[in-house]
């Protein structure tokens, strides 16, 4: 059973406005409290529409963009380079625009390492960036995939049971592939967290993680929970109902 606040849009490009605008009110708002916004980002390709959205106006020159610290809930086991790129994919649709004058907190997962060395590694990134601030991003941006993974937190995997680490190596048999991922212990620390949803081939899913019954083991998204921040889904008609009206 999802829980939260859901937003339902027309479609995926009403939807991505909706989003930018959303993230821009809360950026504005933190930054009112404090000089630095943390931002975990994720990769896949929904967010796309809304990274180049935010790299447009009104969000380039309404955004204090150096005053952004970017981070990512996980990350193929690839150079940073390389096509499957999480963080190629953000830097390419916003970031290499959105930083042009400056160089704020960009901190990639180093994945290019073998995956235990790259997991340890950004746990410690993490845990230095915190050490000093409340625990938790800022902001979270999550999306979800056909068989309900989130980050990189897929079905039945080891991942899931970690209590204590907040960022693990993590293989994913169906892809037959390592992956780093944030684990849930960790994500739901953050103050806001948006879900991204979209596209037909969404519905399926979204309506199993309805049931009362349905497990986080089954659909990792339900693990986000947040402990004290508020969750935000943000889907289009298309998962809804599985027609979306243009
Ligand atoms: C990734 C993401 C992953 C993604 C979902 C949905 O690295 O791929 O972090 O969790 O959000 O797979 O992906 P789509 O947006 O492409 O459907």
């Amino acid at each position: 059973m999802i829980s939260g606040i859901l937003h339902i849009t027309p479609n995926s490009e009403i939807l991505a406005r909706e989003v930018a605008f959303f993230l821009r009110e809360r950026i504005l708002a933190g930054l009112k409290q404090k000089e630095r916004f943390s931002i975990s980002l994720s990769g896949g390709n929904t967010p796309r529409m809304l990274y180049r959205l935010l790299a447009s106006e009104p969000f380039l020159s309404s955004i204090p963009w150096n005053q952004l610290d970017f981070f990512w809930g996980d990350e193929r086991c690839v150079p940073p380079d390389h096509p499957d790129s999480d963080y190629l994919m953000a830097k390419e649709a916003f970031l290499e625009t959105v930083t042009r004058n400056w160089n704020p907190g960009i901190y990639r997962i180093e994945a290019e390492l073998p995956p235990a060395e790259a997991a340890l590694r950004y746990e410690e990134t993490l845990r230095a960036y915190f050490a000093n601030k409340p625990l938790g991003f800022d902001l979270l941006l999550l999306g979800m995939g056909e068989d309900g993974h989130t980050a990189s937190l897929f079905p039945f995997t080891r991942a899931l049971e970690e209590p204590q680490r907040w960022v693990v190596d993590n293989y994913v048999p169906k892809l037959q592939a390592w992956r780093i991922t944030l684990t849930a212990h960790f994500l739901n620390q953050a103050r806001t967290t948006v879900i991204l949803v979209s596209g037909h081939s969404k519905q399926k899913v979204f309506s199993a993680i309805q049931a009362p019954d349905a497990s986080p083991l089954e659909f990792p998204v339900l693990s986000i929970q947040p402990e004290n921040g508020e969750l935000h889904w943000f889907v289009d008609e298309d998962v809804i109902n599985g027609d979306a009206k243009s």
